[in-house]
């Protein structure tokens, strides 16, 4: 067999597991699958299959990450632990999160038929929310491995008013135990996640693949406007204390701000306006923000002045204000050792060796509080994503399969591991 052979079945196998799990929807015609739902579960599932066909054993963990275990030499070593999340925002792309879970289980397959066993076991793990679609908070799955999870958050509740520790508990999890999902840091050595860039930076220099250098620290709000609901055919304009408006208000003051500050990305992804009739003045209006740029300090100053921003439009406009802070993560910089390793297997492949930040969180940002991280990003069309035009090309998903079975081939552990 030729070197070519076996990378152009791995892609072939990759997208045809990728296309069977973007099947697996909440609405058929549609990807959305948010985290506890049945679909959520079927996922799992058919992860599980998939892993222990690469001849893993595979569990869902206390929060409902899926994990597939290789052994090394021998049984019990610690990990070089690979993967990426499978939960996915609504009306999603197929690519975003289940690269990385289903090339991270292709991989080990092929080290499986070949009756390779390396010094050190593999964890592939789907981590179970990524997105935090359903309950506002991110990295709740990687959280809970790195032994992070707020306990706090299980009181959270979704649109329709189910909290996550009934979700749990519907998903046939126990949220008491969810401390036993964390991995102790001397089990892991590193972390190497595959993912889509998600950015337009690989396609416009023409790379297949590139290396990232640090995740952006992103900052999540939930806002609350509250005025006075009313008859909309009675209440004169200049009497109104209308909660939307002022949302509306505070939203474009977002926009304008965020425009004006270079690499600051401020968005309002979400907005709901109570009670939600025609003829009814909003008298409550929520919102999120999203708030990101490289450099912590930068972001924190933003957030900051926002809050301030919306604050004083409310108190223009007669509202009450509350803002809270959903989620909040640090930028996170890939390891050098890794990261350098990652370089190599890029380079032993025949590509340029591009590094670039990511715009977009990930999971590897939860797992740097156990271990040491990297990331490889793959190119993806015109730089889509979160919308159903998300799209990889096979061969780039074959390019990145090479790189992570050499990376897992080549890897060497850090000598002082933390
Ligand atoms: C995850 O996709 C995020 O960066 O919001
Ligand atoms: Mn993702
Ligand atoms: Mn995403």
């Amino acid at each position: 067999m030729t070197i070519a052979e076996p990378a152009a079945a791995l892609g072939r196998e990759i997208v045809a597991h990728i296309d069977e799990l973007a099947a697996i929807s909440a609405e058929p015609g549609v990807i959305t699958r948010v985290f506890l739902t049945p679909e959520h579960r079927a996922a799992a599932d058919l992860l599980m299959g998939w892993m222990r066909d690469a001849g893993m054993s595979a569990a869902i963990d206390a929060i409902g990450n899926v994990v597939g275990r290789y052994e090394g030499e021998q049984d019990g070593l610690p990990c070089l632990m690979l993967g990426s999340h499978y939960d996915t925002v609504r009306n999603a792309g197929r690519w975003d999160g289940p690269l990385g879970v289903i090339t991270a289980i292709a991989c080990v397959g092929a080290l499986h038929r070949r009756g390779r066993r390396l010094p050190f076991a593999i964890e592939v793990v789907g981590f179970a929310d990524e997105e935090g679609v359903r309950f506002a908070s991110t990295l709740l799955g990687s959280r809970a491995v790195a032994g992070t999870f707020d306990a706090r958050a299980l009181d959270s509740i979704d649109r329709d008013g189910i909290t996550m520790r009934e979700a749990l508990r519907a998903f046939g999890l126990d949220p008491g135990a969810i401390a036993t999902a964390a991995h102790a840091p001397g089990a892991v050595l590193g972390y190497v996640e595959l993912h889509i860039e998600q950015g337009p930076v690989l396609e416009a220099e023409g790379l297949p693949v590139g290396v990232v250098s640090a995740i952006s620290g992103a900052t999540r709000l939930s806002v609350t406007l509250t005025g006075m609901a009313g008859h909309a055919g009675t209440v004169p304009m200049a009497l109104r204390r209308d909660a939307l408006t002022g949302a509306a208000e505070c939203i474009l003051a977002i926009e304008t701000y965020c425009r004006g500050h270079a690499g600051l990305v401020g968005t309002v992804g979400q907005i709901a306006a109570e009670p939600g009739a025609t003829n009814v003045i909003p008298g409550r209006v929520g919102f999120t923000m999203d708030i990101r740029t490289a450099g912590d300090d930068r972001r924190k100053a933003a957030v900051g002045d926002l809050t301030a921003a919306i604050e004083a439009a409310a108190r223009r406009r007669g509202l009450e204000v509350a803002i809270t802070v959903t989620h909040e993560n640090r930028t996170v910089n890939c390891a050098g050792w890794l990261k350098a390793q990652v370089a190599a297997a890029v380079a032993a492949e025949g590509y340029a060796v591009r590094e670039l930040p990511s715009g977009a969180g990930h999971d590897a940002m939860a797992i740097a509080d156990i271990a040491d991280m990297a990331m490889i990003f793959v190119r993806c069309r015109g730089g889509i994503s979160h919308h159903p035009d998300e799209h990889a090309e096979l061969g780039d998903v074959e390019a990145g399969a090479k790189v992570l079975l050499r990376l897992i081939e080549t890897f060497s552990p850090r000598d002082n591991a933390r």
